[in-house]
C-alpha cells in the first residue's frame, strides 16, 4: 500500500435546468463581475443566452465568444488579454473542453497580472491561485470540467498548464447541454472519455480511488454511449455519458494517460483529426500492446467485465482479448476510423510518427509497458494498418 492525492473539482451541481442554477452559485462564489468564456457554436445553439440571463440578473457580465477549438498559444495569449481588460471575480467556461481549458487560462489570467499565457506552461507554474470558476461542458468526452489541466497547441505539439488552481470551484451539468451534441461528436467525444477511463485505470499513475471512478465510468459508457448517439434527446443517457465522462475525468486528472493519448496528440495536432476520433482510434492499439504485460492483463480482465462480458469462464488472456474486442465492436458501430490509412494519413509520414510518439515522455512514463523507438514504429504501422 502507498501514499495517494486525489484532487478534484469542490463543488458539482447536476440534473434538470441546473443552468437555472448559476446566478446562486455565481453569489456563493462572493461573484461581482463576471466573465463568460464560450464559442461561436454554443452561441449558436442557444445554451449562452440560458447562462448569461440568470448570471445577469446577480453579476455584471463579458462574455468572450470567440474560442477557437484546439486553442493554439497565440489565441491563449489573446484571452489572458481580455481577461484582464476589467476586474473579473468569477469566470464561467461554456462549451466543450477547449472552451474549458481557456476558461481556466483565463482564470489565471485575471489574478497573475505578471504572467502570460507562456508562462503558465509546465507542472505547477500558476503562482496566485486563480479566481473562481463554474465550468458546465456542453459535450461528454474530454473532462475537462474535473482535470487540473488546460492544453495549449505550441509549435504543433500539444503542451498542458498543470496546476490545482485549474480545478473548478463548480461545476454544473444539465444533460439537455450536451443533447445538442450531434450524432458523430456523441460518439467521438464519448470514445475519448471512454480511452480516458481505460488510459488511467491501468496507468502506473492509478489508484484505488481513481480506479474506482475509472471502472464506474467504463461501465457507464458501455452501457449507454450508443443509446446517447442513436437517440440524442434521451437525457437520462445524455446524463450519465456527462457523469462517466466527468468521472472519466477525475480518473486521468490524478492518474494521467498515457501511450494512446500519446500517440493521438502526435497525429492528431498534425493532420488536424479531432482529439476524440483520434485517440478512440488509438485506444485498441495501446490496449494490445500494454495487454503483453500480466498485471494490465488482469486490469484488463476486469475492464470486460465492466462492460457487460460475461468473463466467468475466461483465462485472464481471453477476458482481456474480450475488452479490447468490445471497443473495436464499438468503434466500428459508431462508424469511427480504426486506422490511420483512412484518416488519409500519408504512409511516408509514419516514420516520423514515430520518432515524435518516443519524444511524449511524460505520457510514456506512465504507460506499463515501455515503449522503445522500434516499439513505437510497430505500434504506429498498426495504426496505420489496422491490423
Ligand atoms: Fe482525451
Amino acid at each position: 500500500m502507498g501514499v495517494y492525492t486525489v484532487q478534484l473539482p469542490k463543488r458539482i451541481v447536476f440534473g434538470d435546468v441546473v443552468e437555472e442554477k448559476i446566478g446562486a452559485e455565481a453569489k456563493g462564489l462572493g461573484a461581482e463581475k463576471a466573465f463568460i468564456v464560450t464559442d461561436g457554436t454554443i452561441e449558436k445553439a442557444g445554451l449562452l443566452k440560458k447562462v448569461e440571463k440568470p448570471l445577469k440578473e446577480v453579476v455584471e457580465v463579458d462574455i468572450f465568444d470567440n474560442v477557437e477549438s484546439e486553442p493554439t498559444l497565440e489565441v491563449a495569449e489573446t484571452i489572458v488579454k481580455a481577461a484582464r481588460a476589467a476586474r473579473y471575480d468569477l469566470v464561467v467556461g461554456v462549451g466543450g473542453g477547449s472552451v474549458l481549458d481557456m476558461a481556466k487560462v483565463a482564470a489565471a489570467a485575471a489574478s497573475n497580472p505578471e504572467q502570460g499565457a507562456s508562462d503558465f506552461l509546465g507542472a505547477n507554474k500558476i503562482v496566485n491561485p486563480s479566481v473562481p470558476t463554474i465550468l458546465i461542458p456542453t459535450t461528454a468526452g474530454t473532462g475537462a470540467e474535473a482535470t487540473p489541466f488546460a492544453l495549449i497547441i505550441v509549435e504543433g505539439k500539444k503542451k498542458a498548464i498543470a496546476s490545482p488552481y485549474n480545478l473548478a470551484d463548480v461545476v454544473l451539468i444539465s444533460p439537455s447541454f450536451t443533447a445538442t451534441m450531434p450524432p458523430e461528436v456523441t460518439a467521438s467525444t464519448g470514445m475519448d472519455a471512454l480511452s480516458h477511463a481505460i488510459e488511467a485505470f491501468i496507468s502506473l499513475g492509478a489508484n484505488p480511488l481513481t480506479d474506482s471512478f475509472a471502472l464506474e465510468a467504463i461501465r457507464k459508457i458501455a452501457d449507454n454511449l450508443e443509446e446517447a448517439v442513436s437517440h440524442g434527446d434521451n437525457l437520462d443517457a445524455r446524463l450519465k455519458m456527462s457523469i462517466a465522462a466527468m468521472l472519466a475525468g477525475m480518473a486521468f486528472g490524478n492518474a494521467g494517460v498515457i501511450a494512446g493519448h500519446a500517440a493521438a496528440h502526435t497525429f492528431g495536432a498534425r493532420y488536424k483529426i479531432p482529439h476524440g476520433v483520434a485517440a478512440a482510434l488509438a485506444l485498441p492499439y495501446m490496449m494490445e500492446y500494454n495487454a503483453k504485460e500480466p498485471a494490465v492483463k488482469e486490469r484488463l480482465a476486469k475492464v470486460a467485465r465492466e462492460m457487460g462480458e460475461d468473463v466467468s469462464r475466461l483465462t485472464e488472456e481471453e477476458a482481456a482479448s474480450k475488452a479490447i474486442s468490445r471497443v473495436k465492436n464499438l468503434l466500428e458501430a459508431l462508424k469511427l476510423p480504426t486506422r490511420l490509412a483512412d484518416l488519409d494519413v500519408p504512409a511516408g509520414d509514419l516514420p516520423d510518427l514515430a520518432e515524435a510518439l518516443v519524444k511524449e515522455k511524460g505520457y510514456l512514463a506512465r504507460n506499463p509497458r515501455k515503449i522503445e523507438q522500434k516499439d513505437a514504429e510497430e505500434i504506429i504501422a498498426r495504426m496505420w494498418n489496422g491490423e
